[in-house]
């Protein structure tokens, strides 16, 4: 049975004091308002990783999530932060392949492949995240490109090592314009995304990946988003920085 997880990015925001008071207020609600069994996965950016964990460490269903990784196990990289250093302070997740890593860091595939390995090799849990940009959907290529980056970045894996990824297809026209594709959009990437990893790892691997949407995911919208049968929950950003949204967001589920 595949997961069902809310997952909040909360990109570069927020003061420390700010981050803590999101993490305990989600967690209060989460742990008053929901009777579910979705999962809950805050993606703080990396100095407030640790005040993080300590708020969620004792409810095994919320996860905490790095917003990036190095490839390289250790060593002279002024800046970076390794798998290593992130699983000693608690993480558990972390988001590969984000759309704004891609474009603003030109991370391609291929290195995207490499962060997944060391993400693996050390017990973290990758969200590995696809979509096409507007450009690319206007001349038909949505399918492909989603495709393409998941074959691409996370094909190379054994059937055993590919389930603990998480995959959140994310397309760019929809990050923080407002725009959010149409559930059937949404669905029809996910369903496209679900019979390729059928086709390369058979339908048992296919059917347990959990396969997040991601892009103005807002409680408005989370439910119709939600029921499609292949989305399986939210990456979420700018609804997940308000305590009420995000928790909005996770009864959706
Ligand atoms: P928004 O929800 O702000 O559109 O961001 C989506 C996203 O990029 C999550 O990773």
């Amino acid at each position: 049975m595949r997961k069902k997880i809310a997952a909040g990015n909360w990109k570069m925001n927020l003061s420390a004091e700010e981050a803590q008071t999101l993490a305990s207020e989600v967690v209060n609600m989460f742990q008053d308002e929901y009777t579910g069994d979705a999962e809950v996965i805050f993606s703080p950016s990396y100095p407030y990783l640790s005040l993080v964990h300590h708020l969620v460490k004792d409810n095994p269903k919320v996860h905490l999530a790095a917003q990036n990784i190095h490839q390289e196990e250790k060593g002279a990289y002024t800046g970076e932060v390794s798998a290593q250093m992130l699983t000693s302070i608690g993480c558990s997740h972390v988001l590969i392949g984000h759309s704004e890593r891609r474009q603003y860091f030109a991370e391609d595939n291929q290195l995207l492949a490499k962060k997944i390995d060391i993400a693996l090799k050390h017990g973290l849990k990758p969200v590995y995240c696809i979509g096409e940009t507007l450009d690319q959907r206007e001349a038909g290529e949505t399918l492909n490109v989603n495709t393409t980056q998941l074959s691409e970045g996370a094909f190379h894996l054994d059937a055993e090592a590919f389930g603990d990824l998480v995959i959140a297809y994310e397309p760019v026209w929809a990050i923080g314009t407002g725009k959010t594709a149409s559930p059937e959009q949404a669905q029809e990437v996910h369903k496209a995304i679900r019979d390729a990893i059928a086709a390369k790892y058979g339908a048992e691997v296919a059917d347990n990946t959990t396969i997040l949407y991601g892009g103005s995911v807002k409680p408005a919208n989370a439910e119709t988003l939600f029921s499609q049968p292949d989305i399986d929950g939210g990456l979420v950003g700018g609804a997940s920085l308000k305590s009420r949204d995000f928790t909005d967001i996770i009864k959706a589920l």
